[in-house]
């Protein structure tokens, strides 16, 4: 039987990258999939991958910064699945510059999509899980949420904090069964990371460094993501919470010359 079979999951950030790849292996592997971002045609584009090869998904517009839009996307959940047993908060954005440089806005916005997400729709969805009995939740950290990265202070501020408040939310809702854990992937190769790219002084110099930074030798792909996504989600991680699991070609563990 597939990894999901019966199950439902909520995907933020699922028109593109990590996300779309997450809620397309989700979808294969049975889930019913919520298809949640702010960017109406990339949600709706997978919506339609995962109906042609014969999943169910619905897209739903949201801000997942804002308080009603979160609210929103897990009650239309509720009313149109019944229930939601995986809340996947995926949706993140990155700004490229020095901290002097980054306007009071800018900081808001970021920390709003990174970070406050995260309270969001943990606030609203918990309690639906509760009802249930069971549920996971798995929040995107990433290798900054260990170590920082040049010009990304708030960036890493903000995944340092995913990583740490997964751990406490694990503590707090493990007695209703609910896990929470995190995956923090390295480089993939996604829309993201290409304008982080694209915006850095040196665009080629930075991509050839960032490379080589990697042991493996390569930006990941963002199946290799989903696929870690798919485990912490399925039954075979039912003894996992509390846990940041690292996708990131080995760069955490050192570097190779
Ligand atoms: N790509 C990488 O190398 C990398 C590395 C570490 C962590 N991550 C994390 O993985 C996650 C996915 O990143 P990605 O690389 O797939 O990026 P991406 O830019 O391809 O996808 C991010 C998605 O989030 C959506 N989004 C942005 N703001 C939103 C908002 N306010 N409300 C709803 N949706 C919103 C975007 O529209 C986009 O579809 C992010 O949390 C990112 O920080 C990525």
């Amino acid at each position: 039987m597939a990894a999901l079979t019966g199950q439902v999951a909520l995907i933020t950030g699922a028109g593109s990258g990590i996300g779309q790849a997450t809620a397309v292996l989700f979808a294969k592997e049975g889930a019913t999939v919520v298809v949640v971002d702010i960017d109406e045609p990339g949600g709706e584009e997978t919506v339609a991958q995962i109906r042609a090869e014969g999943g169910e998904a619905l897209f739903e517009r949201t801000d997942v910064a804002k308080a009603d839009d979160a609210q929103r996307m897990v009650q239309r959940t509720i009313d149109t699945y019944g229930r939601l047993d995986i809340l996947h908060n995926n949706a993140g954005v990155v700004a490229v510059k020095f901290l002097e440089d980054m306007a009071e806005e800018e900081w808001d916005w970021l920390m709003g999509v990174n970070l406050k997400a995260i309270f969001l729709a943990v606030k609203y969805a918990v309690p639906h899980m509760k009802a249930q009995g069971s549920g996971c939740i798995i929040n995107t950290g990433s290798t900054s949420s260990f170590e920082g990265q040049y010009m990304t202070p708030a960036y890493c501020a903000s995944k340092g904090a995913v990583v740490q408040l997964s751990k406490t939310l694990a503590l707090d809702y493990a007695q209703y069964k609910i896990r929470v854990n995190a995956v923090c992937p390295g480089t993939v190769d996604t829309p993201l990371v290409r304008q982080h790219i694209e915006n850095s002084p040196d665009p080629a110099r930075t991509e050839a460094i960032e490379k080589q930074l990697i042991p493996l030798k390569r930006f990941l792909q963002p199946e290799e993501v989903a696929h870690a996504a798919l485990y912490l989600a399925s039954d075979q991680a039912r003894g996992i919470t509390g846990s940041a699991l690292v996708i990131d070609g080995g760069t955490l563990a050192g570097y190779v010359d």
